[in-house]
């Protein structure tokens, strides 16, 4: 984590075309060691891409990307003796059982018959897979094999594990379990790359997150920095009749800093506030006056979902799930540029 050592994962402008189209446009990704990096991006913004080249399965055609300390063009097979992968895409067998599929990984990783039964069966009892262990995976359900992935990337104790977008599809107990994993992995030592679309997740578990667009870096931080990057709170107001609404985005003009974002669906505007409670009372004070009628009235600081909103223009896929976040649909404004200045 010092400056001095070497990052357990950097790219330097990599890009990768498909044809015409332009994945990767000069992405620069740093994780320290023992950290995680959280990579997140709508559909499309080149996150698989970037895993596949770090994993070595794909290769980049311009820029440079070390793992571990080696370069995946000149060094792939050391790259790949350091890393664990989860794709999003399952690279599970499923003809074999559970308990063939870690022993055939362990085998492969040159473990002897005795240790790669111990270690096959240390994980499928760490991923409640133990009941299951002599079925073929082909029965499991999801989010069973999404366990199993999982537990086949960290066989070989891997210095550095990519997961990209692992709890896409969990139910909450599958993702906690999988946040659970990520954190025990960490305080381990071991270097998590991370790619998702869900914020919070990113929020969770990321000491480190970069938001990715076009194949390009939008914005870089923790977490508390990207909200930091929209500064002050938000003032979101709820009117109780659509024919309010109209007054109310008047009030709020008058109170907060920028643009009001409306959503009529749910009768719900928003705007950044720049001394929260001051803003609060003269918005009430304002709203009695022209006999707009509330249903809700709250102070929030920015989310990740705003963040990502104001940088990317989109909602996130989670957006409509996560109910704090529901209110997100539809108030897309003007993209920000807050965070260009890298
Ligand atoms: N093998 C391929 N051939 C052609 N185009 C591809 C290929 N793989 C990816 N792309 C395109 O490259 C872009 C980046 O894709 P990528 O899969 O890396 O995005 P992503 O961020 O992982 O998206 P998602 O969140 O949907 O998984 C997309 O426009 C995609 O259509
Ligand atoms: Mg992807």
């Amino acid at each position: 984590m010092t400056a001095a050592s070497p990052p357990a994962i950097s790219t330097e402008g990599l890009v990768k075309n498909f044809g015409p189209h332009r994945a990767l446009d000069g992405l620069d990704l740093r994780a320290e060691r023992g950290q995680v990096l959280g990579v997140l991006g709508p559909n499309g913004a080149g996150k698989t891409t970037a895993v596949r080249i770090l994993a070595t399965l794909l290769r980049a055609d311009a820029g440079e990307a070390r793992v571990a300390g080696h370069d995946v063009r000149s060094e792939p097979h050391a790259v790949r003796r350091s890393i664990g992968l989860s794709g999003q895409y399952s690279a599970v067998d499923h003809n074999l059982t559970g308990y063939e599929n870690l022993h055939m990984v362990a085998r492969l990783h040159d473990m002897s018959h005795a240790r790669a039964r111990e270690r096959a069966r240390d994980l499928l009892e760490h991923f409640r897979l133990r009941e299951a262990a002599d079925r073929p995976a082909k029965g499991y359900s999801g989010g069973m094999r999404r366990r199993l992935d999982l537990a086949a990337a960290l066989v070989s104790r891997p210095s550095v594990v990519i997961l990209d977008e692992p709890t896409t599809g969990l139910d909450p107990r599958g993702r906690m379990e999988t946040w659970q994993v990520v954190s025990e992995l960490v305080g381990d030592g071991t270097t998590v790359l991370l790619t998702t679309q869900y914020l919070e997740e990113a929020d969770a578990l990321a000491d480190d997150i970069v938001v990715i667009d076009h194949g390009r870096v939008i914005a870089e931080g923790s977490s508390e920095e990207l909200k930091s990057l929209l500064g002050g709170e938000r003032l979101d107001v709820v009117a109780a009749r659509a024919r309010d609404l109209p007054a109310l985005v008047s009030a709020l003009e008058g109170v907060g800093s920028g643009e009001v974002a409306v959503d009529e669906r749910s009768l719900r505007a928003r705007v950044a506030v720049e001394t929260g409670s001051r803003a609060l009372i003269a918005a009430v004070r304002r709203l009695d006056a022209l006999e707009v009628e509330v249903q809700d009235v709250g102070l929030h600081r920015p989310t990740l979902d705003d963040v990502f909103l104001t940088l990317t223009g989109r909602v996130t896929e989670d957006s409509g799930r996560a109910e704090e976040s529901a209110d997100d649909d539809g108030t897309a404004g003007t993209p920000s540029r807050a965070a260009g200045g890298r």
